[in-house]
């Protein structure tokens, strides 16, 4: 699409400005290289509001009937990558509306009948970021269920849980994968929660303050789906905290993402070998022959900065701005587009490598001696026999000093060394260690042992359908 030289014939101002912009100039203020992903929306917004301004007799029958054949050919033309973009028309809205009028003549010069760009705009992007939701919603959901399944699979396999990064507790391994799935699932909660306030019709406000000619808002409303209409039409045409909203449910998603990418990172390394990725989802190196490095888990963790910097980026853009419409606004979509790209290409990442991967059972289990993962429950023993908790864990403290010196673990100190340590302690106590025991021994709903993985994965897998 080579740029025409501007013209003021293709401009809707034309009337009242007489100076053309000049080429960098026309560059500057257009947005149709962010906003034509948005043709479908405006389109389908087009023809809502012809239908509606020919029922109520604003426009006749046949005009609309022009309308909505030239809009739908100009969609078809749009999608095929047919239709001429050019720059001096701005944005989306003024290239639909000016190919229209140069295919239907007249009738197309009344589209715009009681509508201006800014209720038009804001119309378009909560179309978009409603569609938007729904996709990512189904992504979050994908990957949930890639994890649940990866869970049923090998999630009964017991490995260390960590804090500080220093071995603390074992676990199911299931359970860190549930854990994710917790917070994928409010990532979709949040989603699904901005989308009530994403699903409010602002169609009818015009620029600012309204029309005075008797558009039926009721009835685009009912014609394109919402849940609602707005009340204000100040705050309809020039308010974006939907958008900010959105951004921020990318973010935190984003966040999510990240740590598990970091966490499979560090899992998938010689250093801890607990998992095996897919080969599909890893490269290698120009140079380093044997490597295979999880570069897609890099990526995933690397896109969070991108969906954080768009949240950043819409908060800033609307922090200073009068009522009502600024051009400011414009550049809300940069911030969008780029927050959504990232996540759907993320999550669709992210579901392949859970799907392909898996846990190195071996090699979690040959470690799984170390760092003295039963001590917690040792001084639980100890509580379960009537020792105070306090108490008990400095017995187990100084057990722990002991084996540590003599190189070995609890379990393999010496009755009558255990019984030193504490009268408490007897020949029972060999059935609380070790880390499959202690496993076993878990109690609270929420807790990582068998019992609660089971409930998790049933409460998932009935939540997801799967
Ligand atoms: N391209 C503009 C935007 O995205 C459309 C609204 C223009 N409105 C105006 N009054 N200049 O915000």
């Amino acid at each position: 699409m080579a740029p025409k030289k501007p013209t003021r014939s293709t401009k809707s101002w034309q009337g009242r400005l007489t100076a053309d912009t000049d080429a960098a100039t026309a560059q500057f203020v257009a947005s149709i290289d962010v906003d034509h992903v948005l043709f479908r929306y405006d389109i389908a917004g087009s023809i809502a509001h012809a239908q509606m301004l020919s029922e109520g007799k604003i426009i006749t029958k046949d005009e609309f009937r022009a309308i909505r054949d030239g809009l739908v050919s100009i969609e078809a033309d749009i999608a095929a990558g047919k239709l001429a973009m050019p720059v001096e028309l701005e944005d989306i809205h003024m290239v639909i509306e000016s190919a229209l009028v140069e295919r239907i003549g007249e009738a197309g010069k009344k589209l715009h009948t009681g509508r201006s760009r800014n209720d038009q705009v804001a119309l378009d992007l909560r179309l978009y970021v409603r569609d938007a939701i729904d996709d990512l919603i189904a992504g979050v959901e994908g990957l949930q269920r890639a994890f649940v399944d990866l869970a049923g699979r090998e999630g009964r396999i017991v490995m260390p849980a960590y804090t500080h990064l220093q071995r603390a507790q074992p676990i199911l391994a299931g359970h860190a994968m549930l854990a994710y799935v917790e917070m994928l699932g409010r990532d979709g909660e949040r989603l699904s929660d901005c989308r009530r306030r994403v699903d409010v019709n602002p169609l009818g406000s015009g620029a600012v303050a309204g029309t005075s000619l008797p558009l039926d808002r009721a009835r685009t409303t009912e014609l394109l789906g919402f849940a609602a209409m707005s009340r204000n039409s100040i705050d309809a045409t020039s308010d974006r905290d939907f958008l900010c909203e959105f951004c921020f449910c990318c973010a935190m998603l984003a966040g999510h993402l990240s740590r598990w990418a970091e966490d499979w990172i560090l899992q998938a390394t010689s250093e801890f070998g607990f998992l095996a990725l897919s080969d599909a989802y890893c490269t290698s190196s120009s140079m380093m022959p044997q490597k295979k490095n999880p570069d897609t888990l890099e990526l995933v963790r690397g896109k969070a900065a991108a969906a954080m910097a768009q949240l950043v980026g819409m908060m800033t853009l609307v922090k200073g701005l009068p009522l009502a419409y600024n051009r400011d606004l414009q550049d809300d979509k940069r911030f969008v587009f780029a927050a959504e790209t990232a996540m759907r290409q993320s999550l669709a990442v992210a579901r392949g490598i859970v799907q392909t991967a898996h846990l190195r059972a071996e090699r979690i289990a040959a470690g799984l001696d170390a760092g003295y993962l039963d001590a917690t429950a040792l001084a639980e023993y100890l509580v379960n026999r009537g020792v105070a908790f306090r108490e008990a864990h400095h017995v187990v403290g100084r057990l722990v000093t002991q084996a540590e010196q003599r190189g070995q673990t609890l379990a393999q100190l010496p009755p009558e060394v255990l019984r030193e340590a504490c009268g408490a302690i007897g020949p029972d106590v060999a059935d609380y260690l070790g880390a499959a025991n202690v496993v076993r021994h878990y109690r609270p709903a929420g807790a990582g042992g068998a019992g609660q993985l089971a409930e998790q994965i049933a409460f998932w897998r009935e939540r997801l359908g799967t």
